[in-house]
């Protein structure tokens, strides 16, 4: 039995101005009528898998609940985070909830994975690996140099499309990135974790020990209010800050990667949203209350006003209550500087 641990705590900027708001990106439906974490819960349900845990900011605990109520999807337990400490301790509280052998197969909440039999597959090709106390992670082609993925150098085969982990490197610069491309063994890490609960703490205890301290007693003193599960304050909050990838996967032992074809994306830019969201015959994806008149290839999304688009091109627009985003295609990374610019402001 798979115990999925789905992370559902980041405050990503790339989707604004639709993800700072009180709803992050996981919690919107972005690509389909579910939202992002409906489906990853979905793409973790049936055959071979247990309820799920899910690691969240206890300020969404009612919104997750209604969420997997509304899609009737398997009650698991949520643990609210007191304070956000990225995805090592996160995964750490997880760890010391379920039981040293439980299998966990750590998710984040906001990607995309199209092809879910291919998915499966991997991990059923990484299983008996998991059992030997590997660490399994998930290879997507890499096909530019993006700067912000983990890149795996696979190694010998352990098993049939299971190899070793040569090298892991969390976020190169662009050259060095631009050099893995070039080197051919490398994948992009797809944020996708295979391990016992036990492998983890082990490596967490080696690597990060602080770590392992701070959550292991934030679990043994948490208080338990049925489905929910309150880590200790005090305890979790002497945990250092840090992601898996960093404080983990970069310098730990027995990491093996499945590289895997999935259909997989993490939802990074509007223009990844374009490519992946349904279009009508001009090209345009529209969601909410949209008027398109000699408009083609748009991404239109309203939270709220009318938005009317007439013999545009090309552009993203989008609209929520109190902010209204303009860019041309192809150019979405810039939303930083507008984020930037209102941050100047104050
Ligand atoms: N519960 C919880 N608490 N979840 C968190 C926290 C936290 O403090 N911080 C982040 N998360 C969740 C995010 O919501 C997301 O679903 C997932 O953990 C990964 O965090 P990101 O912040 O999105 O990581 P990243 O995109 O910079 O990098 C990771 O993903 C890449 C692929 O998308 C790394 O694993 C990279 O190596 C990888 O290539
Ligand atoms: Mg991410």
């Amino acid at each position: 039995m798979i115990t999925p641990v789905i992370l559902s705590g980041g405050s990503g900027t790339r989707l604004w101005p639709l993800s700072r708001s009180g709803r992050p990106k996981q919690l919107l439906p972005l690509t389909a009528d579910q939202t992002m974490l409906q489906l990853t819960v979905a793409r973790a349900t049936g055959d071979g898998f247990g309820a799920p845990i899910i690691v969240a900011n206890a300020a969404h605990a009612e919104e997750i609940e209604q969420q997997l109520a509304a899609a009737d999807q398997p009650d698991g337990l949520i643990i609210l985070e007191p304070s956000a400490r990225n995805t090592a301790p996160a995964i750490a509280l997880a760890a010391f909830a379920a039981a040293p052998d439980a299998t966990l197969l750590v998710m984040p909440s906001d990607h995309v994975i199209s092809d879910v039999a291919a998915f499966h597959a991997a991990i059923r090709r990484a299983r008996p690996l998991v059992d030997q106390g590997w660490m399994i992670t998930f290879g997507i082609a890499a096909h530019a140099p993006e700067t912000g993925y983990g890149y795996i150098c696979r190694g010998d085969e352990l098993a049939p499309g299971v190899h070793r982990v040569e090298r892991f490197v969390e976020k190169p610069d662009l050259a060095t990135a631009q050099s893995y491309l070039d080197q051919g063994c490398y994948s992009w890490n797809g944020g996708i974790f295979l391990f016992t609960a036990g492998a983890f703490i082990e490596a967490l205890e080696t690597q990060a020990p602080a770590m392992a301290i701070a959550a292991r007693e934030a679990v043994a003193q948490a208080r338990r209010d049925n489905q929910r599960l309150h880590p200790d304050p005090v305890a979790f909050g002497r945990s250092p800050a840090d992601s898996i990838d960093y404080a983990v996967m970069e310098k730990a032992d027995r990491v093996a990667v499945v590289p895997v074809e999935m259909g997989w994306s993490d939802v990074g830019s509007w223009d990844a949203l374009h490519e992946l969201a349904r279009k009508d015959n001009a090209g345009n994806a529209s969601h909410g209350d949209v008027i398109a008149l000699d408009t083609r290839n748009c991404l239109i999304r309203s939270e709220g006003p009318v938005v009317a688009a007439v013999g545009v091109q090309n552009l993203i627009i989008v609209a929520t209550e109190d902010a209204v985003l303009i860019l041309p295609r192809g150019d979405s990374q810039q939303v930083k500087r507008a984020i930037a610019e209102l941050q100047k402001d104050g």
